[in-house]
């Protein structure tokens, strides 16, 4: 049996005020580097409770909600009756399993160093997008360890730019590019989220 490491924390992950500043900054930077249309079907991997898909929903069609964890889903399909797209939920785990359909991005925030495949996984994102396809991928830049309190999980922490950047060049991605999402202040250390961009 699968176990769900995130059961404990999907009840209460909407209330950090942290949080959904995080995910409102990375989506504002999304906005303002991809041109987003109305038509567009976008994968937002590791949704949860839809944080991140919540704000990008009024610049596209359908957001396609990618996540392990039913607790989270449970909540993202609460809350996305409201959300501004059409949404569609699927409980997989994409280092396990591939998904048959394509899309016109994919989008992500803070999941990535949860797969222990990176490289893996981004093969997968570019099988799955359209030409012309985007990813917009935000997470850590490289940390000590503290970021969680509880490792669990959590394959890498963070991630080198320049590293991503040779990965993702090996698999054809075009047009690599980072931005600085957001700085996350913990009371011991401050934590930088990059937004990486690319084209396929
Ligand atoms: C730190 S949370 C981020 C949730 C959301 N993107 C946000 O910013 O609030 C990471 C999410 O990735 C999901 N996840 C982790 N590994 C996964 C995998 N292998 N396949 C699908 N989802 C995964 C977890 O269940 C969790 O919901």
């Amino acid at each position: 049996m699968t176990v769900d490491h995130f059961a404990n924390k999907s009840k209460s992950w909407d209330m950090s005020s942290k949080r959904v500043q995080n995910a409102k900054s990375i989506a504002n930077l999304i906005i303002d580097n991809i041109k987003l249309s109305s038509s567009m079907k976008v994968m937002d991997f590791g949704a949860g409770t839809g944080l991140l898909s919540y704000f990008i929903a009024p610049h596209v069609d359908t957001i396609v909600a990618v996540d392990n964890s039913p607790s989270m889903l449970e909540k993202f399909k609460e809350k996305s009756v409201d959300f501004a797209s059409k949404t569609e939920v699927l409980e997989l785990d994409l280092s396990q399993k591939d998904i048959e359909q394509k899309f016109d991005g994919v989008i992500s925030s803070m999941t990535v160093h949860h797969l222990k495949d990176t490289k893996a996984l981004f093969e997968k994102f570019y099988k799955m997008l359209n030409k012309d396809g985007f990813i917009a991928i935000a997470d850590l830049d490289s940390e000590d360890g503290t970021f969680h309190s509880d490792n669990t999980g959590v394959f890498h922490f963070g991630f080198e730019r320049k590293e991503l950047e040779i990965i993702a060049k090996e698999i054809g991605f075009k047009e690599i590019r980072f931005e600085l999402a957001n700085t996350i202040k913990k009371p011991h250390h401050e934590f930088s989220v990059f937004l990486m961009l690319a084209n396929k």
